[in-house]
């Protein structure tokens, strides 16, 4: 067994970072490893013009600490009224890699997306025909849903229509949680892939709800059953280049997590490397972790690989009880637990 494993440096193609005194917590820990991430636009009020993306990837980059380079990768919030020019200005921008479909009242900061999927199709026509991105929140909101079965009923009600007519245009399905996901996505045509979250490969819905509810463990989409759970980290340790590494590591102060109506969202940043690490070591396969770290998205997204390295090397390490979020503090995904694998540096 190695004691260390260096990689081609990852991107992060799903991130939160939030806004405004948040960022000097939430940049830091993600630069230090990745060097691009795909930034999520759902702030309150969410990025809906490439215009308000030009200002917040200038203070991102404000927030990114000296000596280290990151490049934010920025993505416009679909609403009801998106305009093609906007996705031609998002496109011709050069900062704007995707844009994202929230269903409204899917989750965190949603209110403003998508009421009605098909609305969107001239818009979709567009975004295939300048080859931006849609990335997906998969899961329907109809209230006789079931929460475990939003994401299977999106793809039959919305991914699958959208694939069929569009078919250049480039998906990402989001931080899938079930083996339909995978399914879906490994049956695809091409140009369709999925980001997975270190919880959903680590975890499923016993570890939110047995022995007490565990807060920090709830994220959106919900963790499923076990079967499904084995169904991605198969998928992922198959090595297939559909399937890459987008954390969705979205910090959520201590008290809106620990609370009545908790707020959905794990904050992984800290520990995501490490995480996925122990996640391939578990399945046997160390040697998938740089293709899907590190090959799979940049090539999904047509940008270059990066060419400079990172190291883990082979020692205990806890993470972090919980960190300063500025006002306040913040507990990280896995919290006061040891992983075999730690960053070096
Ligand atoms: O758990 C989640 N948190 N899922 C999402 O889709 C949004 C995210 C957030 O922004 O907090
Ligand atoms: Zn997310």
């Amino acid at each position: 067994m190695p004691d260390t494993l260096s990689i081609v440096r990852p991107d992060d193609w799903h991130l939160h970072l939030r806004d405004g005194a948040a960022l000097a917590h939430t940049v830091a820990p993600t630069a230090r490893v990745f060097a691009r991430a795909i930034v999520m636009p759902n702030l309150a009020p969410p990025v809906t013009s490439t215009d308000m993306a030009a200002g917040y990837r200038q203070r991102i980059l404000d927030a990114v600490p000296a000596g280290i380079d990151f490049e934010p990768l920025m993505v416009l919030y679909l609403t009801d009224d998106t305009t093609v020019d906007e996705i031609r200005r998002a496109r011709a921008s050069g900062f704007v890699h995707a844009a994202k479909l929230y269903p409204s009242g899917a989750t965190t900061n949603s209110a403003s997306g998508v009421t009605d999927v098909r609305r969107l199709w001239p818009v979709l026509e567009v975004m295939q025909e300048v080859d931006l991105p849609l990335l997906v929140h998969g899961e329907v909101v109809d209230a006789d849903i079931d929460v475990f079965d939003r994401e299977a009923v999106f793809i039959e009600r919305h991914l699958q229509p959208i694939v069929d007519t569009f078919p250049r245009l480039r998906v990402v399905f989001e931080h899938i949680t079930t083996q339909d996901a995978a399914q879906f996505v490994l049956g695809a045509r091409e140009r369709v892939a999925a980001t997975l979250t270190p919880q959903h490969l680590l975890m499923n819905r016993n570890h939110l709800l047995v022995g007490g509810l565990h807060p920090h463990h709830y994220c959106l989409p919900v963790l499923k059953r076990r079967t499904h759970q084995e169904a991605l980290r198969e998928v992922v340790a198959s090595g297939n280049p559909r399937f890459f590494l987008g954390t969705d590591s979205a910090p959520h102060a201590r008290g809106d997590k620990e609370s009545a109506c908790g707020c959905a969202g794990c904050f992984s940043a800290p520990a995501a490397l490490p995480l996925y690490a122990h996640f391939f070591e578990e399945m046997g396969c160390l040697d998938k972790l740089e293709a899907f770290a590190s090959h799979h998205g940049a090539d999904f997204y047509g940008l270059p690989r990066n060419t400079d390295t990172v190291t883990l090397v082979r020692e205990d390490w806890q993470v972090p009880g919980s960190l300063d979020f500025g006002a306040g503090e913040i507990v990280p995904y896995w919290a006061g637990r040891t992983l075999g694998w730690r960053l070096a540096g």
